[in-house]
């Protein structure tokens, strides 16, 4: 039983997943009882090397001819971007094609508007590999557990910051040293800002976030902070005191609203998610009856997105062959997203103070007088310039920052050196 399947795109993602289409046609069949027939894919540029023998004639530099191909039934876009990614995603949709897409940042932008409008068209709309890249992650939040009141779900989403992170860790070497090494290595963009800067991160957490609660969540509204500040001191500090940095994205579901956000945070050395080394990628989901679900393995890479992709392909085949109705998979209901400011999280604070008597008085006060209690306190060093480490109990993000601004100002702080938000002892 033949489908039709054409590409928006054959970069990393969509090369591997043509090469195993093409030259693992026989064996998918076999296994699935489909002939996947790839129609046509759309490129940038006709003479770049694919790195395996794919037919010219299926080549394209116009995105419509694979759009508007009446023999493509489903729409692989592995192009990347907003545009024109989404114009050709929703065109397709709106003409009767399926659509599997890995492109994180179309689906947290318009993922609402293109579900809705693949419902109405009655065809799919997958997205497997837009988050964690080869571990299925969307799926089982979206079906396996769509019975289940997920309380939470947080992570570590971003393998090329989880690299950069361990090699400071492990190395001790600064954050400009370990992206010069990345960027050499292929585990960095030469320009890195979406994955440094949180960017990347922020749109798998509304993903994540949004299948998880059922209430769409837009990637811009998810807060964001990036590695890019991290000082090794504080990193070489942490470990002292017991604890590890990971690029966390965090969603609850809290009594006032749901809360998402990505930023660094410390993680307890015996934690789960501090043993996640390198660019793996880790997702813990927890819920009243599940307990804590822990998915993990390579988020990121050719082979393994493209394993994703072609699940969703396999998926769109069977339902255009059965001929079914597609049921509405994924229904969102009205939900508020909280200010990030009544986010609750514990922090580490480095402070250089002047060395004499009250001034730890003098500190605890004004974190008092913010509702902040603090947890544990060490001093190094001494003279004009001591370096004071708090950690402080789990408070109010709006009541820390204003603690810390209310620190500034005082006589016997030099400097407020470093915030950085700590993860609770549980995952
Ligand atoms: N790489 C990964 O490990 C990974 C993991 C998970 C998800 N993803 C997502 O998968 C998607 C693809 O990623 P990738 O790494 O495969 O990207 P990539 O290597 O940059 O490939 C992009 C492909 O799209 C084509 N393209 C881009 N803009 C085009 C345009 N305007 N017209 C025609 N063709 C255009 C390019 O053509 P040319 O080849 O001719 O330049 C290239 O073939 C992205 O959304 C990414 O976020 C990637």
């Amino acid at each position: 039983m033949q489908v039709g399947v054409g590409f928006l795109g054959a970069g990393t993602v969509g090369s591997a997943l043509l090469h195993r289409l093409i030259s693992e046609s026989d064996a998918i069949a076999a296994k699935t009882g489909l002939e996947l027939v790839v129609k046509g894919v759309a490129v940038r540029d006709l003479e770049k090397a694919r790195g395996f023998d794919l037919p010219v004639d299926l080549l394209t530099d116009d995105l419509s001819d694979v759009v508007d191909n009446p023999d493509v039934k489903i729409v692989v876009e592995v192009m990347g971007g907003l545009e024109p990614a989404g114009p050709l995603v929703l065109a397709a949709l709106e003409s009767g094609k399926s659509v599997v897409t890995a492109n994180k940042e179309l689906v947290a932008a318009r993922g609402d508007e293109l579900i809705a409008a693949a419902e109405k068209s009655g065809v799919s709309l997958l997205f497997e590999a837009a988050v964690g890249g080869g571990i299925p992650i969307i799926r089982p939040l979206s079906e396996s557990l769509a019975g289940e009141h997920i309380t939470s779900v947080l992570g570590i989403v971003n393998g090329t910051t989880n690299f950069i992170l361990t090699k400071m860790v492990e190395e001790g070497s600064s954050f400009d040293e370990v992206l010069a090494e990345a960027q050499a290595l292929g585990y960095a963009e030469a320009d890195p800002t979406a994955d440094v800067g949180g960017g990347d991160a922020a749109a798998k957490c509304a993903i994540l976030a949004s299948l998880a609660f059922g209430t769409w969540v837009a990637g811009d509204q998810v807060f964001r902070s990036g590695i890019d500040g991290l000082d090794e001191r504080d990193i070489a500090f942490a470990l002292d005191l017991g604890y590890t940095a990971k690029l966390l994205a965090v969603a609850e579901d809290t009594p006032l609203g749901i809360s998402v956000r990505v930023h660094p945070a410390l993680v307890p050395v015996d934690h789960p998610l501090a043993a996640v080394r390198g660019a793996t990628n880790a997702v813990f989901v927890s819920g009243p009856s599940i307990g804590e679900l822990l998915f993990t393995g390579p988020g990121a890479g050719g082979e393994a997105t493209a394993t994703a992709v072609l699940g969703d392909v396999i998926v769109c085949a069977r339902e255009i062959l059965a001929g079914t109705e597609v049921r509405p998979r994924i229904r969102f209901a009205p939900g508020r997203v909280v200010d990030f400011s009544e986010a609750q999280t514990k922090w580490y604070l480095r402070l250089v103070v002047v060395d004499r008597p009250g001034v730890l008085a003098d500190v605890a006060a004004v974190f008092g007088s913010h509702d902040v209690s603090l947890k544990s306190v060490w001093q190094e060093g001494g003279g004009e310039s001591a370096t004071l480490l708090l950690i402080t109990h789990d408070a109010r993000e709006g009541d820390l920052q204003a603690s810390a601004e209310a620190l500034r100002s005082l006589d016997v702080v030099s400097d407020v050196a470093a915030v950085v938000r700590v993860q609770s002892d549980e995952p």
